[in-house]
């Protein structure tokens, strides 16, 4: 076919124009099709609920895959309420579990604990792992409780290269355990009360939303974030890039909790949720000069830094440069595809 030199250009510009009008960088989106390829996963396993597929429960597929299991395997799991609690044991990395979208494919279970451990719904102890679509849920009830026996984890995230992409974590009170290694969350809608997302864990949150619900099981005031990083010379922290954090109860960005906590909003829309002191000491007798819990360039009418504790920091460019990209988790390292 033979386009006459016009209309190649009016259509090369219009190319340019329409990346433009949805922004450079926010034209991405982080598709199941390209993780598989770029995987190169060649088994796949099914679960369906309705009994259409390899198994019934998640549970069983993945008891299913040898230990030491060294190639990625796809688990499909077709849309359906799994009422089970999940545990992938160290034994088994390289797992890539696919749903049929968040709200449509939902592991859910119903359990609250003085031990946030035991409490989860979805444990993945294993290396190298990705999910996509899927929901997890603790949904545990939301009464006043005001005991030790409040917490209620949706997912214990346990070791090094996971990565969570358009996946839904919601409870009430402790929502995402974040416990060790470096993860990828991208894409996900986190929801949650008190220590939303906590743990040891290094994480980047990239495009993500935080959605604040009443916190009816305790008297202080939710935090979004618990770091529990305790030394300057081990992993640790949380960036919350280009995400928002809204809902209908308020909410502060976090608290110490290690003595190295490190938690930076980047980027980020907050709304009337987030109080004006922004963050919390909480229970933390300690030092507060080894904190990092920081933001940058955030807007949105919770933004504002006039009424911010002294103690928290609005970073500059260049110092939230380590936070604001991958290279934060070693992300190019390990990750098969990142916004
Ligand atoms: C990290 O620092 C702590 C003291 O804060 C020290 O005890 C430990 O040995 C250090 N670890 C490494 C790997 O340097
Ligand atoms: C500033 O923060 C303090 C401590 O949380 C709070 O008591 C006060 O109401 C806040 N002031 C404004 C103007 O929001």
């Amino acid at each position: 076919m033979h386009l006459p030199r016009f209309s190649i250009f009016a259509v090369v510009t219009l190319f340019i124009l329409l990346d433009f009008v949805h922004g450079f960088s926010n034209n991405k989106v982080i598709d199941s099709q390209t993780l598989a390829e770029d995987i190169r996963s060649d088994r796949t396993i099914t679960v369906d609920a309705d009994g259409n597929g390899d198994f019934k429960s998640v549970q069983a597929a993945i008891d299913h895959i040898p230990n030491r299991n060294s190639k990625w395997i796809m688990i499909h799991i077709s849309k359906g309420i799994y009422r089970e609690k999940v545990k992938i044991p160290r034994s088994k990395p390289y797992i890539f579990m696919r749903g049929e979208g968040s709200g449509m494919t939902t592991i859910v279970w119903s359990r609250s604990s003085a031990d946030d451990y035991e409490s989860a719904s979805f444990k993945v102890e294993a290396k190298n792992f990705i999910a996509y679509g899927i929901t997890f849920k603790n949904a545990a009830p939301t009464g006043i409780d005001r005991t030790k026996q409040n917490k209620a984890v949706a997912v214990v995230v346990g070791a090094d290269k996971a990565a969570f992409y358009h996946c839904s974590f919601i409870s009430n009170h402790n929502t995402l355990f974040d416990a060790r290694g470096r993860h990828y969350y991208g894409g996900c809608y986190v929801q949650g009360s008190v220590d939303v997302i906590f743990g040891h864990g290094q994480s980047m949150f990239h495009e993500c939303e935080v959605f604040v619900v009443p916190n009816l099981k305790s008297e202080i005031k939710g935090s979004i974030t618990a770091s529990h990083k305790q030394r300057g010379n081990t992993t640790g922290g949380f960036a919350l890039v280009k995400s928002k954090v809204y809902g209908v109860d308020n909410v502060y960005l976090g608290r110490a909790k290690g003595t190295h906590s490190t938690v930076v909003f980047a980027d980020t829309y907050l709304s009337k949720s987030v109080v004006s002191h922004g963050w919390t000491d909480w229970s933390y007798p300690h030092s507060k000069e080894n904190l990092l819990l920081a933001e940058y360039n955030c807007h949105g009418p919770g933004s504002s830094s006039s009424n911010r504790t002294e103690w928290s920091k609005q970073l500059s460019y260049e110092e939230a440069l380590r936070f604001i990209t991958v290279d934060f988790i070693n992300g190019k390292d390990w990750l098969p595809a990142w916004l």
